[in-house]
């Protein structure tokens, strides 16, 4: 797969088969989102691997959609927004910016090695804070659950190149 071929199949899978993701798949993802990079080198995250079923569960339940019930795994990506590096100008904060670009490479890591993958961002936070070991000085920012795929690629809706690029 060259770079665009990877692009393109890339989606959001919202469907996952019961099977377990092998150990070696996961060293490469992990190393891939430790390569991404961060203002300043900052690297302001942690990622946790869950796929314990009793931790899975309680991660699950602060997302309300059936799907995301099958995934094998879930990966909760955290910033720092102590760590991460701050525009002096203006004070603005680059963690969103930084756990974006770390969580996409573990996404397109992630359909390389032919695993299904969706950015979920619409998770209740206050839930996920109570119910959850969450590291000190770390927020939540995405969840990625992470499975072989038991769906099909749906085409692409994007906006045409004309709109975009100037
Ligand atoms: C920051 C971000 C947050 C998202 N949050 C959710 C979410 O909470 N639930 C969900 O089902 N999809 C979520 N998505 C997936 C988008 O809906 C999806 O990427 C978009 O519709 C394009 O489709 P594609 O990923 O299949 O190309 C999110 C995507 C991004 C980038």
């Amino acid at each position: 797969m060259n770079f665009k071929e990877l692009c393109e199949a890339r989606y959001s899978c919202r469907a996952y088969q019961d099977k377990p993701i092998e150990a070696e798949k996961i060293e490469y993802i992990k190393e891939c989102v430790r390569l991404a990079p961060s203002a300043v080198n900052r690297q302001p995250w942690r990622f946790l691997f869950i796929t314990d079923p009793e931790q899975l569960a309680v991660v699950k339940a602060c997302y309300k959609r059936d799907w995301i019930q099958q995934a094998p795994a879930i990966v909760m990506c955290l910033k720092n927004e102590s760590e991460c590096w701050t525009r002096r100008y203006d004070n603005h904060s680059h963690a969103d910016i930084d756990i974006a670009i770390a969580t996409e490479h573990l996404c397109l890591a992630a359909t390389e090695q032919g695993l299904g993958n969706c950015w979920v961002c619409n998770f209740d936070i206050d839930m996920l804070r109570t119910t959850f070991p969450i590291p000190e000085g770390y927020d939540p920012a995405v969840l990625i659950p992470l499975g072989y795929a038991a769906d099909e690629k749906p085409e692409k809706v994007r906006k045409p190149m004309e709109e975009i690029f100037f």
